[in-house]
């Protein structure tokens, strides 16, 4: 994407990006982690700022932070919870590109875990993590998060017996009550740390946006474009 010809349409707006996968603690060594990446998140915040947006990044990813985004540093979905409610607290719109882990482990140990010990462990127990994105629709709701605020979701879904890519995908947008859904299919070999994804961009009012193998930076740009024609009709 040429910066030079991107619009300056995000210019006054408050652009909170999740993105990354969670790390959750077992030991101080230990971690249980997700195969994101954090490309696709990385490259919204990019393009937000590039089109104007003040932009703050959530984010448990190594990669480079991009070009005038503020980073917030985080490891766990406890962690990614609180800084991303304190930051949508004065938001325009959240994406949730972070892969949060459904669970943690429910013990974790202070000091390493040692092969031959009696602490060696036979299982890990887990624990659920909150739902944040459930969690920023409540907040919306109860005034924590401007009401105009556009959330976003992700949803990384693999066909299967019960449904395909997009009815998974059309249920988890209803199931999560936010305002658009980009839907990735996902393999071994697509998407996680790829360069380019695909896929749509589902509407709670019922809008399909086909998303056509491309860059994760067109794909932002196509995102960020649903977001802006949603809070225009908002605020109309
Ligand atoms: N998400 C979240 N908090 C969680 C889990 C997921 O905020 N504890 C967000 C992700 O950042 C993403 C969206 O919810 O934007 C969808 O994530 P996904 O894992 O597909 O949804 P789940 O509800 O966890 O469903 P599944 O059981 O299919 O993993
Ligand atoms: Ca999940």
């Amino acid at each position: 994407l040429d910066g030079g010809t991107l619009p300056w349409d995000l210019a006054g707006r408050h652009v909170v990006v999740t993105s990354g996968g969670t790390r959750e603690e077992i030991d101080p060594v230990r971690f249980l982690g997700n195969r994101s990446s954090g490309k696709q998140g990385h490259a919204i915040a990019a393009v937000a700022a590039a089109r104007g947006a003040r932009v703050t990044l959530v984010t448990s990813s190594d990669l480079p932070v991009p070009a005038a985004v503020e980073a917030v540093h985080i490891e766990s979905a406890l962690e990614l919870r609180e800084e991303t409610l304190r930051a949508a607290a004065h938001a325009d719109v959240v994406v949730k590109a972070a892969a949060v882990a459904d669970f943690r482990p429910a013990d974790v140990s202070e000091s390493k875990l040692k092969k031959g010990s009696e602490s060696e462990p036979a299982e890990i127990r887990l624990q659920r993590n909150p739902d944040i994105l459930a969690d920023l629709v409540a907040a919306r709701s109860a005034g924590d998060v401007p009401a105009p605020c556009v959330l976003v979701g992700f949803a990384a879904e693999t066909g299967d017996s019960s449904g395909s890519v997009l009815e998974h995908g059309r249920a988890k947008l209803s199931r999560k009550g936010c305002d658009l859904l980009v839907v990735n299919e996902v393999g071994r070999d697509t998407t996680f740390g790829q360069d380019d994804n695909g896929g749509w961009i589902l509407g709670a009012d019922g809008a399909e946006t086909t998303l056509d193998r491309a860059s994760k930076d067109l794909l932002a740009d196509r995102l960020l474009d649903a977001v802006t024609a949603l809070s225009l009709r908002r605020t109309r």
